[in-house]
């Protein structure tokens, strides 16, 4: 039976490519981001996971505006990353988990989500970003990964609420996977950021302290948000919150913030992290007794 450990939250501003690429994680200006991690990597090493599904948003890079599926769900035995013209080296191909992948497809078909099989797929720097945090110094990526890239390109976006219920088709469907596998969740993006327009820049420290502590303990109360809500308090790119809201919904046991950090700003954007422990209540076979 596979064990779901918790959820780890991360922005995934390219700006911090460069910034590994270059070594400048003691730079006083990404000192402030960098240093939240090894708290993740303490509680990574404790967790000892097997296996990462990762909800993120593709930036244009697999998906763009000629063909954009609302949720997509990688099926392939490796994902490579290609040049996104920001500048970011491109890091090294990720082992994908095709029997997990295929498990989770079949039960969110299942369960009404009418998603995207993807047997190829590139990922993008939101899915790279957050891999190359966690695991840092190269080698083989310790985890095997299943990604699943919301639109957050072409409105109408998903919305919280749909996100939310994806999460938790997937917290329930690696509850019922027959694997004695260890899994994370990821999500990754936000907090509020907008890139352009006339509010580029924009910055909401109140909402992402609200979202920080919801997410924890309220995570439904995110749900009452619309996508024009979120727009209006987080910014236009602020609405990746989607990918935090479906990681979290994937988490079935009671859960427990082990850290969290927040940075304003990297680039445009205020970043922050959180490890979100999942403490199952029952095992399955007991409840299902
Ligand atoms: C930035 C943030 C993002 O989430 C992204 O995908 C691209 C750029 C930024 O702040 O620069
Ligand atoms: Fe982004």
């Amino acid at each position: 039976m596979a064990t779901m450990l918790g959820a780890v939250t991360s922005s995934h501003v390219p700006a911090i490519g460069g910034a590994i690429a270059k070594g400048m994680q003691q730079d006083p200006y990404f000192k402030p981001f960098f240093d939240g991690f090894p708290p993740v990597h303490a509680w990574l090493a404790r967790a000892k996971p097997d296996v990462a599904v990762i909800f993120y948003n593709d930036h244009g890079l697999n998906f763009f505006l000629d063909k954009l599926p609302t949720f997509a769900v990688g099926a392939a035995p490796e994902y490579r990353n290609a040049d996104e013209g920001w500048g970011i080296p491109t890091v090294r191909p990720f082992k994908g988990d095709p029997a997990l992948s295929w498990h989770l497809i079949d039960a969110l078909v299942a369960d009404e989500f009418d998603i995207t099989m993807c047997q190829e797929m590139l990922v993008d720097h939101a899915l790279t970003l957050p891999m190359a945090l966690l695991w840092p110094g190269g080698g083989e990526w310790p985890v095997r990964i299943v990604p699943i890239a919301m639109n957050h390109v072409q409105h109408p976006l998903p919305s919280l609420r749909r996100s939310w219920r994806l999460g938790q088709a997937v917290g329930r469907a690696l509850e019922a996977w027959d694997e004695d596998a260890r899994v994370v969740v990821l999500g990754t993006g936000g907090l509020s950021h907008q890139l352009d327009g006339r509010r580029a820049g924009f910055i909401n420290k109140a909402f992402d302290a609200m979202c920080m502590d919801a997410i924890v303990d309220d995570p439904e109360r995110l749900t009452r948000y619309s996508t024009h809500d979120l727009v209006r308090e987080a910014g236009a790119q602020g609405t990746e919150l989607m990918t935090w809201l479906a990681a979290r919904g994937a988490l079935t046991g009671r859960v427990s913030r082990i850290h969290s950090n927040y940075h304003i700003p990297i680039s445009n954007t205020a970043a922050a992290l959180m490890v979100l422990e999942n403490h199952p209540q029952q095992a399955p076979q007991a409840r299902a007794a």
